[in-house]
């Protein structure tokens, strides 16, 4: 079990203004930034990123999406990181979220939905490895 993570507030949550509030939950709930940046994905980069999905029906809408603004990316680290994680961002569909998640304050649709988060230990150190370098992660 790995104690790091890899997420990214996604584009609705950054055009609405709720970075801040999103980093602060995730912090208070005891993750700590190991790497962050603020960029924006190329389509290019989003549809690698995404890649697995790209047989799935909202594959085109998501890489649309996710190349439309500008996003954070972060590594972070805490105890059981990836669970812990997925359970405080909640379902993907923000409508079936649980209350007080990320997704359920934050998102307003399934496919816009506020946050990534890794769903293994080894898509954690792919994810991470996509946006950072060794000279970015402290
Ligand atoms: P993520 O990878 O972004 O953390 O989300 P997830 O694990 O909860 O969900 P996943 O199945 O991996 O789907 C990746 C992202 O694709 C978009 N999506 N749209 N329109 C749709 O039915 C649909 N389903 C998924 C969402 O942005 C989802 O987070
Ligand atoms: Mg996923």
């Amino acid at each position: 079990m790995s104690n790091r993570t890899f997420t990214m507030i996604k584009p609705d949550a950054t055009s609405k203004g709720y970075t801040g509030a999103i980093l602060d939950q995730i912090i208070k709930s005891g993750f700590s930034i190991k790497a962050l940046k603020w960029t924006k994905l190329t389509t290019e980069q989003a549809a690698e990123f995404y890649a697995i999905h790209k047989e799935r029906p909202f594959y085109g809408e998501l890489v649309e999406f996710m190349s439309s603004a500008p996003i954070i990316a972060a590594i972070l680290e805490k105890d059981n990181a990836v669970s812990d994680f997925r359970k405080l961002i909640g379902a993907t569909n923000p409508a079936q979220a649980e209350e007080g998640t990320i997704r359920k304050k934050f998102a307003s649709s399934v496919g816009e939905n506020a946050v990534h988060g890794s769903d293994s230990d080894e898509n954690a150190i792919i994810e991470g490895d996509f946006f950072f370098s060794k000279l970015e992660r402290f």
